[in-house]
């Protein structure tokens, strides 16, 4: 009897799958996307989160570099069907578990049917395990971003105060609203000079979703322009950890206590809902 309780509870639990997506994405490219996804998915990991970091950026597959690892395998080789999902995952620092985009990514736009079913399959196995998913996007509204941006269950996007980063953030948002009304997305601004100055980017951002979108962005916080981190990427290390102390790194953790804080009551979709709606997305 006590058995058949639990096998329930296990059955009830997979039902309600808690992973939280987040998509890190941005308009223009260079605004700092991978440096928060790799900081912020370690951040997570100290509050005891478990955490997956996948680079599912087309072009520019920056995840390893930042974090100083080189994996043998990555998402392309799961697509060709040479290598498992778990086969490809690796060990990063604090627990972070990384898969690693590749090449292969590229790929996944044009992949049959079958093959988009068995990719997104050995995706669904991530689900159980993983409180916070954080995706690592490219820039931009290409198709194959916008996929992965519609399908989280968070988008958050990053801008510098630059205004051609924030016409971009504008232009990216106002397609995520029109393909998905019901997303949430929280902004970060990078490179910020001051606090007030990132904030004013956020307001100015609001507003004109406001105006001509009917929408906001939560404004989840700001990482101020610093040396530490290009100095962190030089040398393969990310900020969090070989300059714990910096303002960056203060940041990007405040930043990931108020994600790992939110309540999402029935909010999340998981990884099952996550990859159906990237594989609808493609094939529509
Ligand atoms: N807060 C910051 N202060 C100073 N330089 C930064 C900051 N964030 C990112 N950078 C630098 O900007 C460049 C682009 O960062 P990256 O994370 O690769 O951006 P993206 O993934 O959006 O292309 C890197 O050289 C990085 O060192
Ligand atoms: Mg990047």
């Amino acid at each position: 009897m006590r058995d058949q309780a639990a096998e329930l509870r296990r059955l009830v639990a997979k039902q309600e799958p808690s992973s939280r997506i987040i998509a890190v994405t941005s308009g223009k490219g260079g605004v700092g996307k991978t440096n928060i996804a790799v900081n912020l998915a370690l951040a997570l990991c100290q509050l005891n989160q478990r955490v997956v970091l996948i680079d599912v950026d087309l072009g520019l597959a920056n995840v390893d570099i930042v974090l100083g690892i080189s994996p043998k395998y990555n998402l392309g080789h799961v697509m060709q069907g040479e290598k498992t999902l778990r086969e490809i995952i690796v060990d990063g620092p604090l627990g972070l578990k990384i898969i690693s985009g590749g090449s292969g990514i590229t790929e996944l736009a044009n992949l049959s049917g079958w093959r988009l079913e068995a990719f997104v399959a050995s995706f669904e196995q991530l689900n159980e395990e993983f409180d916070f998913v954080i995706l690592d996007t490219g820039a931009g509204v290409h198709r194959s971003v916008i996929s992965f941006v519609l399908a989280a269950t968070d988008v958050l996007v990053v801008t510098t105060p630059e205004p051609t980063a924030i016409t971009d953030a504008y232009g990216l948002l106002k397609i995520v609203h029109q393909r998905a009304p019901q997303a949430k997305a929280k902004l970060v601004v990078n490179m910020a000079k001051s606090p007030a100055e990132a904030e004013m980017v956020a307001e100015r951002l609001n507003s004109v979703l406001r105006e001509f979108v009917q929408w906001e962005v939560d404004y989840l916080g700001y990482v101020l322009a610093e040396q530490h981190i290009p100095r962190a990427v030089s040398q393969q290390q990310p900020v969090l950890l070989s300059f714990p102390s910096s303002m960056s790194s203060r940041s990007i953790k405040r930043i990931a206590g108020v994600l790992a804080g939110e309540d999402i009551p029935n909010r999340s979709p998981g990884i099952r809902g996550f990859f159906a709606r990237v594989s609808g997305f493609l094939h529509v």
